[in-house]
């Protein structure tokens, strides 16, 4: 089997950047690229971060952080593609863009080189058909933050080859997470569960069943789960919200995942979140 020593995350921002600091850590060498140097400067900050919380709570040595820290290198050039063995793609949950994305990186990779992407919801099978080797794309979706969260569903796209599937499953062992292999429909299995109850909280809100912290407090001390579903979305983005769920209306096409008009609504008025500073909360 292939020894992937040299990655590429492509993408700076919350996901690409939390890839980018576990890949390091299982001790691969991984460049940080995205279209705007301030992103993966940010990226990298937030990776520092991490790593001092870590040397603080005693979990890495300092010595360790610096190490990790020696293995990423930025880059907002696609050129320094050409020498790695495999891609992580964690850009704009848009299938236009990740598509042109596609097309260059399958001509400046090196042909033995994986192209994966972390998308939360959109097909493997149509990404990976605007390269000449669709046998090598394949999806590998962390869940945020990545630092913490075990999951990563590995997705074979139709024509996705079993040694590309067995390579990802590897790879995601070495970063000590925990690999589900799901098969390529909309949204995948995390995202048709999980963005179907968010959208359903966000309807809540919408016909004034009730509050917003108190639909939250409702999911949490009712079902135990860590983060109500309206800090949750806009702890993932409400454009990628939004983007989920067109992804699951058009591609199950089923009323019932239609979006809510409240989420569109927000998403217009550039309310995004935590990462814009207001969402269904206000982070300022
Ligand atoms: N990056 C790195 N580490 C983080 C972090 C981040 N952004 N946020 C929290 N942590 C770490 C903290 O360091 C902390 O560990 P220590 O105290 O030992 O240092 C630990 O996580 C717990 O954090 P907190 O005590 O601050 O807060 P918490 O107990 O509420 O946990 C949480 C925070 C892990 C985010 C928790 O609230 C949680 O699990 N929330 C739900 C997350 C979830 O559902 N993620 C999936 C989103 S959907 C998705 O990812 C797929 C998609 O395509 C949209
Ligand atoms: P984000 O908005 O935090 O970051 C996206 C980054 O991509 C930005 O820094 C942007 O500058 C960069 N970018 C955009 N186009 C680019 C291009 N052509 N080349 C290089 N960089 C480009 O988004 P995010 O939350 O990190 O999500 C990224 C991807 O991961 C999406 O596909 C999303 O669906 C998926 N995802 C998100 C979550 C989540 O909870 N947010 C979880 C799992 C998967």
């Amino acid at each position: 089997m292939m020894d992937i020593q040299r990655l590429m995350i492509i993408g700076g921002g919350q996901m690409g950047s939390g890839i980018a600091q576990v890949v390091a850590a299982a001790g691969m060498n991984v460049i940080l690229n995205d279209i705007d140097p301030a992103y993966s400067l940010k990226g990298l900050g937030t990776i520092r971060n991490n790593l001092i919380r870590d040397v603080e709570k005693k979990r890495k040595s300092q010595a360790e952080m610096d190490a990790i820290l020696a293995r990423i290198s930025l880059s907002s050039d696609l050129e320094d593609g050409r020498n790695v063995d495999m891609v992580i793609e964690a850009i704009v949950e848009n299938m236009q863009i990740k598509s042109e994305l596609f097309k260059k990186l399958d001509l400046i990779c090196p042909q033995h080189a994986i192209l994966a992407s972390n998308t939360s919801s959109l097909a493997i099978t149509e990404i990976a058909s605007f390269t000449k080797r669709p046998d090598q794309v394949i999806g590998m979706h962390f869940m945020n933050p990545v630092p913490v969260m075990k999951l990563i569903e590995v997705i074979r796209g139709l024509r996705t080859s079993h040694e590309t599937y067995l390579l990802v499953e590897n790879l995601a062992k070495r970063m000590d997470k925990v690999p589900i292999e799901v098969n390529d429909f909309p949204g995948f299995v995390s995202n048709r569960i999980l963005l179907t109850m968010i959208n359903e909280a966000v309807f809540c809100l919408y016909e004034g069943v009730a509050a917003r912290e108190s639909i939250d407090e409702v999911m949490k001390l009712g079902m135990n789960h860590p983060m109500g579903p309206l800090a949750l979305a806009d702890f993932i983005g409400l454009d990628t919200c939004l983007a989920i769920m067109e992804v699951l209306h058009e591609g199950l096409g089923d009323s019932k995942y239609r979006p809510c008009p409240l989420l569109r609504k927000y998403v217009a008025a550039g309310w995004l979140g935590k990462k814009s500073g207001r969402g269904f909360y206000d982070y300022k």
